[in-house]
């Protein structure tokens, strides 16, 4: 995907849908009898619907409801404050506008499932590909210390803490790096996890496939890659129902 698909089409799609947002207002403003706030709520829901049908993902949900907000009253808000927050945004949910990939977690339910699964395989090396707030890193270091853990993210603010979290518990068997997900070599981990969106699977499930040794596993949280069906699932008992799909190279 080009540089210029990936980063400016979304932004062409949300001036598209705030446009679309305004003309509901237009239509509806008889019945809005003036009224502000619902003015400005309409326009954030019909750009967020807007904004679904055109293809953008629920991430940019609370950008298109605040939009019209921060357009508004401007000059009640100082600019420093837009600044802060986005660039503090940009900075924790880098790949969710570029790759599709936000920030969340997984729990610890799940990291238990994930140590088990590396103690039956004999794993003696693991990496997280997007390690987020170096959760999962921490928790399987500490778990087994024999087994070497890499995590690689590439969204700064999460990587500077996942940094100074790994830094805090001195492990030497764990480490994060500033490295995309697509520039690591998987050849040298037996075990390979990561918790990511639907749509970097099937890329990466070939990047797996190319890289990853006979036998290694390839593990995604809840993820499918379309068209190929996974070895083994694991059930975690969690409350999200959480499901491991495991595939052995
Ligand atoms: C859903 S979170 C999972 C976090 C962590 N692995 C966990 O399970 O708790 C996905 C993470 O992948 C990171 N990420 C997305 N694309 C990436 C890329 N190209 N390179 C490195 N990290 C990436 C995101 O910044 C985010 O922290």
């Amino acid at each position: 995907m080009s540089f210029v698909v990936r980063h400016v089409v979304p932004w062409i799609k949300v001036a598209l849908a705030q446009i679309l947002g305004l003309a509901c207002l237009f239509l509806a403003r008889d019945y809005l009898a003036g009224n502000a706030l619902a003015s400005l709520l309409l326009v954030g829901v019909a750009a967020s619907l807007a904004g679904r049908i055109l293809g953008l993902s629920i991430y940019w949900i609370p950008l298109q409801l605040l939009l019209p907000f921060a357009l508004v009253y401007s000059d009640v808000i100082p600019a420093w404050a837009y600044l802060t927050g986005f660039v503090l945004c940009a900075l924790v949910f880098w790949n969710s506008a570029t790759g599709q990939v936000p920030l969340y977690l997984t729990n610890t339910s799940t990291w238990a499932a994930i140590k088990a699964l590396a103690s039956q395989s004999g794993a003696r090396t693991f990496i997280d590909l997007g390690s987020g707030s170096g959760g999962g890193v921490v928790f399987l270091a500490k778990a087994n210390p024999e087994l070497d853990v890499t995590g690689v993210e590439t969204a700064p603010l999460v990587y500077l803490l996942s940094r100074l979290r790994v830094a805090i518990l001195a492990r030497k068997n764990a480490k994060i790096r500033y490295k995309s997900i697509w520039q690591e070599d998987l050849g040298r981990y037996d075990l390979v996890y990561c918790f990511l969106s639907p749509v970097p699977m099937s890329e990466m499930y070939r990047k797996a496939r190319k890289e990853m040794r006979p036998g290694a596993l390839f593990v995604s949280n809840s993820f499918a890659v379309p068209e190929h069906e996974p070895d083994r699932i694991v059930d975690v008992s969690d409350a999200r129902k959480t499901r491991l799909l495991i595939w052995k190279m």
